[in-house]
C-alpha cells in the first residue's frame, strides 16, 4: 500500500495540494507543512508546525491499540491545521526491510511480482497480509543485476493508521518508514558511504542506516529520554520536575565536570547501553556487506529531542570511532545562512521526521 496508496488519489490532485507531514509516535504527533513554492529549487517556507501529545496506551510500540482515541488526536490535529492531505510516517518497530537482487532491465511491471515471491523468505507474515514498497539502488546497477531495498509492513498495521485518518476526515496520500523521512530532511544529498541515523526520542531510540538516500536497515532500542529521567530521579529525588531534569540533561549531561560528576555518572550506565547497541548494529551492517568500503558507515547523525543531551555527540564519536553530529533538520530545506528557522534548535531535533515527510511534496 505504501506506493499503492500514493496512487489512490491521482497525482495531479495531490501534487498541487498542500500536504502536511505527520509523524505519529507512541507519545506525540508532530506535524510540519511548507508553503507551496512557485518554482522548484526555491527556499521552502514553513507554514505550519506543532506537537500534540498522545496519552499512553493509544499507540504502543508503533501498533495502534486504541483507534478511537487516535481518531480523537487526529481530529484535534485537523481542527488546528485544517489539513486535508497528509503524509504519514510508519514506526520502525513494525517494518521489515530486506535487500535483494533482480535481473538488470527487469520490466517495471514485472518487478512487484518478482519481489512478492521474495517476501515469503524474508518477512515472517504471509505475503497476502503484507504491503510493500521498494527502491532500486541507483549507484549499484551492475552489469547483470540491480540491488533492491524492500520495505514491508503487515497490512493491518497500516490499515489502522489509514482508517484513523479517514475517520478524522483526513486523506493519507503516502506512508513511509520514519527513518526514510528523517533521511530526506537531514542527510546531505551528496553524502557518500552509509549514514547511521539515530532518533533518540522519549521512550525509544530509532536506528536507521541509509545508503545513497535509501533506507537499508532499521531497528529500535527501548531506551529514550524517559529512562534518563528515571536514573536522574534516583539520584536527585523523585520530586524533581521534568523541566529541571531536561535542564540537567542539556546543560550538564555527559560532560565530565570537576564539580558535578554525579550527573554524568548517573547517565552513563544507560547511555553506554545505547552505545553498545549502536556498536552491535554497526558491526552487523559492515559484516552483512562483506566490509565493503563503499557501504561503510562514515557518519552518525543524531535527532530526536534527547539528542540535546550535552556531550552526546563527542561521547559517541570517541567510542564508536565514527564522526557523530547532531543532524541539521533543515539541511535539505533551506540554508541557515539565509533563514532563521521559527522552531528553535533544541526543539527542532524532534521534528526531523515530520520535516522529511513534508519535503516529499517537492520531490
Ligand atoms: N529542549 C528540548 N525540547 C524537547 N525535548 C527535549 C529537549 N531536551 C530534551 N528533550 C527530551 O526529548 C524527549 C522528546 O523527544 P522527541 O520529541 O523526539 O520524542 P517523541 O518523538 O515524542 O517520542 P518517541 O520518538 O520516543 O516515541 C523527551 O524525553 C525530552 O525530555
Ligand atoms: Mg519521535
Amino acid at each position: 500500500m505504501l506506493s499503492v496508496l500514493s496512487r489512490l488519489i491521482p497525482p495531479p490532485t495531490y501534487l498541487t495540494m498542500p500536504c502536511v507531514g505527520v509523524d505519529i509516535s507512541d507519545t506525540s504527533l508532530k506535524y510540519v507543512s511548507f508553503h507551496p513554492s512557485a518554482r522548484s529549487g526555491a527556499f521552502h517556507k514553513l507554514k505550519q508546525w506543532g506537537d500534540i501529545s498522545i496519552p499512553s496506551g493509544i499507540v504502543n510500540r508503533g501498533q495502534v491499540e486504541d483507534p478511537k482515541h487516535l481518531v480523537g488526536v487526529l481530529k484535534e490535529f485537523k481542527e488546528k491545521t485544517k489539513a486535508e492531505f497528509v503524509r504519514l510516517s510508519l514506526p520502525e518497530e513494525r517494518a521489515y526491510l530486506f535487500e535483494t537482487e533482480i535481473r538488470q532491465n527487469t520490466p517495471m511491471k514485472e518487478i512487484r511480482g518478482l519481489l512478492e515471491f521474495r517476501l515469503e523468505e524474508n518477512v515472517p507474515i504471509p505475503s497476502k497480509d503484507v504491503f510493500f514498497d521498494y527502491m532500486i539502488l541507483p549507484e549499484e546497477v551492475k552489469i547483470r543485476t540491480a540491488q533492491v531495498s524492500v520495505v514491508a509492513y503487515a497490512k493491518e498495521t497500516i490499515q489502522k493508521y489509514y482508517d484513523a485518518c479517514v475517520m478524522a476526515d483526513l486523506h493519507p496520500v503516502s506512508f513511509e518508514v520514519e527513518a526514510q523521512a528523517m533521511a530526506r530532511a537531514v542527510v546531505p544529498e551528496n553524502a557518500s558511504g552509509a549514514t547511521m541515523l539515530v532518533d533518540f526520542g522519549k521512550t525509544r531510540t530509532g536506528i536507521g542506516i541509509v545508503y545513497h538516500g535509501t533506507l537499508m536497515y532499521t531497528s529500535t532500542i527501548d531506551i529514550g529520554g524517559d529512562q534518563l529521567s528515571q536514573v536522574l530521579r534516583k539520584e536527585f529525588g523523585s520530586d524533581v520536575s521534568e523541566a529541571d531534569l531536561t535542564k540537567l540533561k542539556n546543560t550538564v549531561g555527559l560532560v565530565r565536570g570537576v564539580d558535578s560528576p554525579v550527573v554524568r555518572n548517573a547517565l552513563i550506565s544507560t547511555i553506554s547501553v545505547v552505545k553498545d547497541e549502536l556498536v552491535t548494529r554497526m558491526q552487523y551492517w559492515h559484516l552483512r556487506n562483506g566490509n565493503s568500503e563503499a557501504r561503510r558507515i562514515n557518519s552518525i547523525m543524531l535527532c530526536g529531542g534527547s539528542a540535546n543531551l550535552k556531550g552526546l555527540p563527542s561521547y559517541l564519536t570517541e567510542l564508536l570511532g565514527v564522526p557523530c553530529v547532531r543532524g541539521n533538520v533543515w539541511e535539505n530545506t533551506f540554508s541557515l545562512d539565509n533563514i532563521v528557522p521559527p522552531i528553535d534548535k533544541r526543539h527542532s531535533f524532534g521534528y526531523a521526521t515530520a520535516i522529511g515527510l513534508a519535503l516529499k511534496n517537492s520531490v
